[in-house]
């Protein structure tokens, strides 16, 4: 073995056994956002984890899981909402196909619900449990591939309300 190649072994293991403590040291910019599951049946995982967050999601189905192009898929969710949310909350929504970021948009919380008929929820949304589901048609022009969603949820105040993320995929046939 080469005096290099020793050097070398050496500062890998020393990598390697750093390597969990790094992220206490380093915030990266990709990796800042912690990952929990989800209970229930859905491709979507909670984001920011490590964050304090105000609603408490405690089950996500989806069905069917996963959804199907040209099909009905109804989502059902239910959490405990820890402070009220009135209006100015806003969700940030990033969507990517593979690499391409489709679409990077805010949209004012409150409106969505109302336009969206979420199970009539309108905002202020009081301190409660919720119980929540929804049915969306998913177009069948929706071009084939992998997706990724984020969705950040913020009060108006820049509190985090949720972070929710997950990837779809869509078989071409
Ligand atoms: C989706 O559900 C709506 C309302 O229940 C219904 O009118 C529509 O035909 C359904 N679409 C499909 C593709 O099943």
């Amino acid at each position: 073995m080469t005096r290099y190649t020793a050097l070398l072994l050496t500062f890998l293991c020393a990598f390697a056994a750093a390597s969990p403590l790094l992220p206490a040291f380093f915030k990266f910019p990709g990796t800042r956002s912690q990952n929990k599951p989800i209970s229930g049946d859905s491709p979507l995982q909670q984001c920011d984890a490590d964050e304090k967050q105000l609603l408490d999601i405690k089950l996500v189905n989806l069905l069917p899981n996963p959804p199907v192009r040209g099909e009905n898929v109804t989502i059902s969710a239910a959490g405990y909402v820890k402070d009220t949310i009135v209006e100015g909350a806003y969700v940030d929504v990033e969507v990517r196909l593979g690499y391409i970021k489709l679409l990077s948009q805010t949209y004012d919380l409150c409106e969505e619900l109302e336009k969206n008929d979420v199970d009539g929820l309108k905002c202020p949304i009081e301190v409660g449990d919720y119980m929540i589901e929804k049915t969306v048609e998913i177009p069948q022009e929706v071009p084939p591939g992998k997706y990724s969603v984020v969705a950040r949820a913020y009060t108006e105040d820049d509190d985090e309300i949720t972070c929710l993320s997950g990837d779809v995929y869509f078989p071409a046939y």
